[in-house]
């Protein structure tokens, strides 16, 4: 039997110590962290994504404001947005919502955004940082997994680390976390030969695939520690992760479940880099 790694309490209790933090800042500085987040077109998921870190802003006491686009936007007008906010001494942090409509350039776009006021991590800038080690802020779903690690006192130095998947947003940046940690790191991917080869070496396997059942029992060693950050819709439309959860558990050590596993500790953290923001503005100004 594994212990079930909370992603739902770690992350409430990240928004709880944050939370202070804002209302000293607001009290002494008679400032609040400000987010802006600019979302393109009508992508379903994209909606709620936002929705929650909307609500998570009032949560914690950040000010938010939202940019919906119109999915015919041009690149021009999106970048005069963003630049307009970058400019703004009172936004302290600038998200675009991936992924953006065919015919936007994100690159482009995501140059834009000053990297002090990168809270996601995505600038080209930041993630040069994020390969150096020198880092002002990590991308917020692999910071939520190595949050949820630290939390549950789980060791990465020495370890073997498995990460599927190689997308900029999680896949390559997680690898290079892991690693910064002491991990000795594989990163697999579509083209991976016997990917449950090198999946049973893992001490600590991380899933980020997007594709529901695809981590299966015989792909973990006994004791390992699973984390899953897929989220998908199995055949009866129930969210659930990339790993067979139930077959899973019982030969991992610590495992993450979906919904209530590395989710929530994505927001937290972005709710972490604002705040973060806010104090290097202070800095700044
Ligand atoms: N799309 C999926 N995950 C993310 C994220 O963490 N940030 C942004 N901006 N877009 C995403």
């Amino acid at each position: 039997m594994a212990i079930l790694i909370d992603g739902k309490d770690v992350a409430a209790k990240v928004r709880a110590e944050l939370r202070e933090e804002v209302e000293t800042m607001a009290k002494e500085r008679k400032k609040r962290p400000a987010l802006a987040v600019i979302l393109v077109g009508e992508d379903p998921a994209s909606q709620i994504y936002v929705r929650n870190k909307q609500r998570a802003c009032e949560d914690v006491g950040i000010l938010s404001e939202i940019y919906t686009l119109g999915e015919n936007v041009s690149q021009e007008s999106l970048e005069y947005i963003i630049n307009s906010l970058a400019e703004r001494r009172d936004i302290d942090g600038i998200l675009l919502q991936m992924p953006l409509p065919k015919g936007l350039d994100p690159v482009k776009a995501l140059k834009c955004i000053p990297p002090e006021k990168d809270v996601d991590a995505f600038h080209p800038d930041n993630v040069g940082h994020i390969m150096r080690g020198d880092y002002r802020f990590l991308p917020c779903t692999p910071a939520g997994v190595m949050e949820l690690l630290r939390r549950y006192d789980i060791d990465i130095s020495g370890k073997e680390c498995v990460v599927i998947g190689r997308s900029d947003i999680v896949g390559k940046p997680m690898a290079m976390m892991l690693l910064h940690s002491g991990g000795t790191v594989t990163i697999c991917h579509s083209k991976t030969r016997n990917l449950a080869e090198h999946t049973r070496r893992a001490d600590i396997l991380v899933s980020a695939v997007g594709k529901a059942g695809f981590v299966t029992a015989d792909m973990v060693k006994d004791g390992a520690v699973v984390i899953d950050v897929g989220i998908n819709r199995n055949a009866d439309g129930k969210i659930c992760g990339d790993v067979d959860f139930a077959a899973v558990e019982p030969k991992a050590s610590y495992i993450t479940p979906v919904p209530g596993g590395v989710g929530p500790m994505t927001v937290a953290m972005l709710m972490k880099n604002t705040v973060k923001a806010a104090e290097i503005s202070q800095k700044t100004y």
